[in-house]
């Protein structure tokens, strides 16, 4: 297993899916869900100009975020390369566009002082000796066309590890690879596992790999299991959740994660999902990952002309302002020990301090669980430094023993709308 300390520290990151599906706007599992036969569906590969992909503004909008590392899907399950791979004809150098697009994401993002990682989908909709027949998921399951398919799956995983490999050959450090994702019939060594594995931290040392070479969105691998296989990756991936607690081994030992979300209810730029969450909830996910020891990867799908969202860009700017007077409660924090809780909070922590996540109006003092009065150095408010006062007598400190009460307001009984309205941080420094 790879050192995962970069990745613990960085805690929040972007997720990025670009393909054709952009240009269909019906987000990335189009194909599939509606079955759409390959000429249809390839009438966007001349339609995809990528004409406004500026990848220095990503890049910028991402670490003006607060973010600290960005997965671009260099294939995903439709089988278009954004890359100039020498192994297929269906990418993006083909297309208007005429670029390799991995390419110049990576050159930008390193630019701009981020970790870099890249999403390869080991599921192919496109390349002829991948199963389509008798496949749960294939635009073509169960067509009369593909019912007496010759095709050679070796010959299709001798495609995805030359990919792979050109990946990890001709673009430089990568720091993260992305794989997506394993189903029946199609996990761990149905992908030559091992011989990937081995190859890709021969290529790239140091790089991390995620848990989908044997799980998917759903399932969380081997590494919980206390006995992962080498192919378990470096951390595990549920998607569209945040685990109700930390995720750990048997022996209780922490295990590396992060959860992948969408903004809106779609990876792929979906033309009529307009559902997008508040930056508010999006800061109370990631704290709430954060708070067990997990990391938060904030999907954007770009369209097909390669503009993020107007409303996508809103909401990393919000979040981008909360970051940068929060963001000492974010990196390189994880779970408090001991749990420490409180009404409407989360709580992070680093060393000797605590950060309580105050996510909801207190009405008077909040009632803390987990420290005592005396054990708290000094309590303010991250974002200004302004004091936070401990309550140590009065009736709410004497009625109601093992209570550590915070006045959020000017005085002890009053009620104040909290400063941020999203996640106010308090600091708490313990002896
Ligand atoms: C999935 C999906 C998918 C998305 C993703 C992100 O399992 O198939 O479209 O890329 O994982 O976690």
């Amino acid at each position: 297993m790879a050192d995962t300390q970069w990745f613990r520290q960085a805690r929040f990151g972007l997720f990025l899916h670009w393909g054709l599906y952009a240009a269909h706007a019906r987000g990335e599992w189009y194909a599939s869900m509606e079955r759409v036969p390959p000429e249809e569906y390839d009438r966007a590969f001349g339609a995809f100009d990528a004409a406004d992909y500026d990848p220095r503004a990503w890049a910028r909008m991402a670490r003006q975020a607060g973010m600290k590392y960005a997965v671009l899907t260099a294939k995903h399950h439709e089988g278009f390369c954004l890359f100039d791979s020498a192994y297929t004809d269906y990418k993006a150098t083909n297309t208007p566009a005429g670029r390799d697009l991995v390419r110049e994401y990576l050159e930008a993002f390193r630019a701009e002082g981020l970790r870099v990682g890249l999403y390869y989908s080991l599921v192919d909709w496109h390349h002829p000796d991948y199963p389509a027949y008798a496949d749960p998921f294939h635009p073509l399951r169960g067509s009369e066309a593909r019912r007496r398919e010759q095709c050679d799956f070796e010959r299709y995983l001798a495609y995805l590890h030359a990919q792979v490999r050109e990946l990890c050959t001709g673009y430089g450090k990568l720091d993260l690879l992305w794989f997506d994702f394993s189903y029946e019939g199609h996990t761990g060594e149905d992908w030559h596992a091992r011989e990937l594995v081995e190859m890709v931290r021969a290529l790239q040392p140091g790089i991390l790999l995620n848990s989908r070479l044997e799980a998917s969105g759903g399932s969380l691998g081997s590494l919980l299991s206390g006995r992962p296989t080498p192919w378990a990756g470096d951390f595990a991936t549920p998607e569209q959740i945040v685990p109700p607690a930390p995720l750990a081994g048997p022996d209780g030992a922490p295990v590396c994660w992060e959860a992948c979300q969408t903004m809106n209810n779609s990876f792929g730029y979906t033309e009529a999902d307009h559902a997008y969450k508040s930056a508010a909830v999006c800061i109370r996910q990631l704290a709430d990952c954060v708070s067990k020891g997990g990391n938060y990867l904030l999907n954007v799908g770009p369209n097909a002309r390669g503009a993020l969202p107007a409303p996508a860009q809103e909401i990393l700017r919000e979040i981008g302002a909360w970051m940068r007077c929060n963001g000492e409660s974010i990196y390189g924090c994880g779970a408090a020990d001991p749990v420490v809780s409180a009404f409407g909070c989360r709580t992070t922590a680093k060393g000797k301090t605590v950060y309580l996540h105050v996510m909801q109006q207190p009405v008077g003092p909040l009632a803390l669980r987990g420290i005592a009065p005396e054990q708290i150095r000094r309590a303010s408010l991250l974002y200004s430094g302004s004091q936070v006062e401990v309550l140590q007598e009065g009736w709410t400190a004497a009625n109601y023993p093992g209570y550590t009460f915070l006045s959020l307001a000017a005085r002890a009984n009053e009620t104040q709308p909290l400063p941020d309205a999203a996640d106010t941080v308090v600091k708490l420094e313990l002896r």
